[in-house]
């Protein structure tokens, strides 16, 4: 007999016009790293909220522990020491770590705040993770991979038998991502199970033991994790062979001008930077976290005031606003979908079609079936899982959201698109979608921007790739038939 800490079983759950989850089923061994994979919508984070109490079942059963529940509520289900890392971290950035990881649990002497012993534990606890950080230190001042490790350490307070994570790698740099692992280890070592979720696959080879696979709602299969490749749990997940990762490289027409020059680019964190696009072609941008990569497409979307030149078809162009860049035919698939992106009370169509509402008018009126008609095929084109167009997005899984900002920017017929991490969050079905669909956009003469700290996917789509480091350019590779990883990653370290 297994350990089992928890057996999920015949476990469904459905929200208007969804059946997010049908009869699956999950078990978690006592001290183990267990994967959760499957396609966007397949209904991963759905459980996860039935283990936080944010989701209730309409039928199914959980042990957990010894005990037989039909469901918890939140409350009772961190009493029971099943704890959630959230995407969006729930920290305060003004106050310090310690207070952080104390913020509404203060411990109290003789009725005053304790602040000796908060910063005592928060530091042993800061010890069990493996890592150095100061109880003392503001979060403001920490970076991203620190900023969760205070989560981390706010959910260790509650001695969870059960962590959730759910895609936690997303922001984090390669050298971050394995500070996380290590203090995964440390905690499956002392017992604390883990359920981790995450579209990076080679992340589940390098830290978890278990792999379970959903499709569709479905349970589809638990493994080992030496028992399986990355080819396999591929097929599993998207439920057919699925042979290329990129689609065969479209070459730039050779007599391809210029679309874009831009010459002495400053901006915050963008430190004079020239390059030129060319038209149909699709110039990567390689760097690590804080190179100014993103700083430099908010630049030339108008989101960050900037100075320098841009020049678009041989004609020197000002972009102040976005409303200067979309006009211009420059659009920004941006990478955080809660931040710049999305509006998440609207609807998939209103999201879809926002920004370019004033182009659809016919006469005075909008026109509203040919909103419709393009709003459809952008849903069909990237299989954006949703009941209707009409859907409200903030119930859309995470990576479906991500599908609605790219659809929202290729429906606006423009002809440089400025993409940052497109792929992010995106299941493997989905990115060669994606990545299919910057191919049409090439073909049909338009260029592409891409930031992608994905190194495979920045080689394997890009025509040219430029490297920054601390907002300058440090790298130029031209010959996309033998990018190299190690001139990329030695020109984004050359500070
Ligand atoms: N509160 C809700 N109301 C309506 N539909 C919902 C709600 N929460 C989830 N869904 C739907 O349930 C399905 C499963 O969503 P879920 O968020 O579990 O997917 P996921 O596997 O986590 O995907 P991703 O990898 O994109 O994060 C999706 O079709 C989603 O739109
Ligand atoms: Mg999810």
């Amino acid at each position: 007999m297994e350990n089992y800490i928890l057996e999920m079983k015949n476990i469904t759950v459905s929200f208007p016009g969804v059946k997010a989850l049908d009869g699956a089923e999950f078990s978690l061994k006592k001290g183990e790293i267990h994967a959760l994979l499957g396609e966007n919508g397949a209904g991963k984070s759905t459980l996860m909220k039935v283990l936080t109490g944010v989701n209730h079942l309409d039928s199914g059963q959980i042990l957990y522990d010894g005990k037989s529940y039909t469901g918890f509520h939140i409350e009772q289900a961190k009493e029971l020491g099943i704890s959630m890392i959230y995407q969006e971290l729930n920290l305060v950035p003004e106050l310090t770590v310690y207070e952080n990881i104390f913020l509404g649990k203060e411990l109290r002497k003789n009725g005053r705040i304790d602040k000796k012993k908060m910063i005592q534990t928060s530091a042993d606890i800061i010890k069990t993770l493996g890592i150095k950080m100061d109880p003392l230190e503001k979060i403001k001042n920490l970076t991203m991979a620190y900023r969760q490790m205070v989560e981390i350490a706010r959910s260790i307070l509650n001695n969870p038998k059960i962590l959730i994570m759910d895609e936690p790698t997303g922001p984090l740099t390669d050298n971050e991502v394995i500070i996380l692992f290590d203090t995964m280890k440390r905690l499956k070592e002392k017992g604390v199970s883990i359920i981790y979720i995450s579209h990076r696959l080679e992340e589940i080879f390098m830290v978890c033991d278990t792999c379970t696979v959903f499709r569709d709602g479905h349970f589809i299969q638990t493994m080992d994790v030496k028992d399986t490749d990355k080819n396999e749990l591929v097929k599993l997940m998207v439920g057919r062979e699925l042979n290329n990762q990129y689609p065969n490289r479209i070459p730039v027409p050779e007599n391809a001008g210029n679309i874009l020059e831009v010459k002495h680019l400053k901006a915050e964190k963008v430190h004079d930077i020239s390059f030129s696009l060319r038209k149909g072609e699709i110039l990567g941008i390689g760097g690590l976290v804080g190179s100014g990569r993103t700083e430099t497409l908010r630049a030339l979307f108008g989101a960050d005031n900037h100075t320098g030149e841009i020049i678009k078809n041989g004609e020197k162009i000002k972009i102040q606003s976005p409303e200067d860049a979309i006009n211009h035919g420059i659009v920004l698939v941006t990478e955080d979908r809660k931040g710049q992106g999305l509006l998440l009370n609207l609807s998939v169509s209103d999201n879809i079609v926002m920004p370019t509402l004033k182009k659809r008018k016919k006469g005075l009126f909008l026109d509203k079936k040919g909103i419709g008609t393009d709003v459809q095929s952008m849903i069909s084109q990237l299989r954006i899982k949703t009941p209707s167009e009409n859907q409200i997005v903030a119930f859309l899984s995470g990576g479906n959201q991500q599908k609605v900002i790219i659809g929202r920017w290729l429906i606006a017929n423009s002809d440089i698109i400025l993409f940052d991490e497109p792929t992010r969050g995106i299941d493997v079905g989905a990115k060669y979608e994606i990545y299919t669909l910057m191919n049409e956009l090439k073909k049909a003469g338009k260029s592409v921007i891409m930031v992608s700290s994905d190194m495979p996917e920045l080689m394997g789509m890009s025509d040219r790739i430029i490297v920054l480091a601390e907002g300058r350019l440090t790298g130029s590779l031209s010959d996309a038939d033998h990018f190299s990883q190690e001139e990329i990653m030695a020109s984004a370290s050359d500070i």
